[in-house]
């Protein structure tokens, strides 16, 4: 993915993170860290994670974040340079298909909103790959969007419906991702399998992936038209005006043990 893959750029991830810090600290705790751990966090990003992690395992453990995109692990570099923990993380080139560690070499493995971003040809092999590198007893957390499960306070429903539905089907590779990542973990045996699903409730229509983007790639896909991307715009944007704009996606998160044998 390049950094400017529509909303998908390094300075979207970074801002996101500050307001899903929340749920960031909800999926550490599902990876149940205890200091000395080797922690992986796979589709990294500009390192919105690495430097919490490394935080938790301290000084005596390891945090590597993988990522396919070298511009994303540039930024993640920055993002750690002069960190007290930097020593103990490393930004890696790799794919989440065939993950360059060897196998049980990790202690707990991450993913957020990775899945989104990829065929849902590959979630079964992501994850197979995740589980290949944790120890047995290890946690895999996965944490995505069910862009499903969206919806805006806008007056006209159908329109609603139509443009939402356009963009977890045909905007997002995998928008389904979240809902799906549950029978994943049962598909691959994990044990103690924890779900969260958090509500994310986002107040400013300029800054949701629901604003320009949504309608631009929906009029030129013909999915709607001038006067529909007009009412869209207009009536949102009045509505973040008087602070009134309201949109929620759920965000879920799931964990589960490797098994022993
Ligand atoms: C939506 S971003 C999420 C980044 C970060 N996990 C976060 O929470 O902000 C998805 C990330 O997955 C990376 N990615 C996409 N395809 C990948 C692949 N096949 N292997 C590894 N990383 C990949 C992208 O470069 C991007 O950094």
């Amino acid at each position: 993915m390049s950094l400017d893959d529509g909303y998908v750029n390094a300075d979207y991830l970074k801002k996101m993170a500050e307001r899903a810090r929340s749920l960031k600290e909800l999926s550490y705790q599902h990876m149940a860290i205890t200091p000395g751990m080797t922690l992986i966090d796979v589709g990294c990003g500009p390192g919105v994670d690495t430097p919490a992690l490394a935080q938790l395992t301290g000084v005596n453990g390891r945090v590597i974040g993988i990522d396919s995109d070298a511009a994303m692990l540039a930024e993640a570099d920055k993002v750690i340079a002069g960190n007290e923990l930097s020593t103990i993380i490393e930004h890696r080139e790799g794919s989440a298909t065939e993950l360059p560690l060897e196998n049980n070499s990790v202690d707990a493995c991450r993913a957020e909103r990775l899945l989104q971003v990829l065929s849902p040809d590959v979630e079964q092999q992501v994850v197979s790959e995740m589980v290949r590198a944790t120890k047995p007893g290890g946690r895999i957390v996965l944490v995505d969007t069910d862009w499903g499960s969206a919806s805006v306070d806008f007056s006209d429903g159908e329109l609603e419906r139509r443009l939402l539905t356009f963009f977890a089907r045909e905007m997002r590779p995998n928008g389904f991702a979240g809902r799906r990542l549950y029978s994943l973990c049962h598909q691959h045996q994990l044990c103690e399998i924890q779900l969260d699903t958090i509500p994310f409730v986002e107040h400013s229509y300029e800054e949701s992936p629901l604003a320009e983007w949504l309608i631009t790639t929906a009029l030129q896909q013909n999915i709607i038209n001038e006067d529909e991307a007009n009412a869209w715009r207009g009536e949102l944007m009045t509505k973040q005006q008087k602070r009134s704009f309201y949109s929620c996606v759920n965000l879920v998160i799931v964990s589960g043990t490797v098994p022993e044998c």
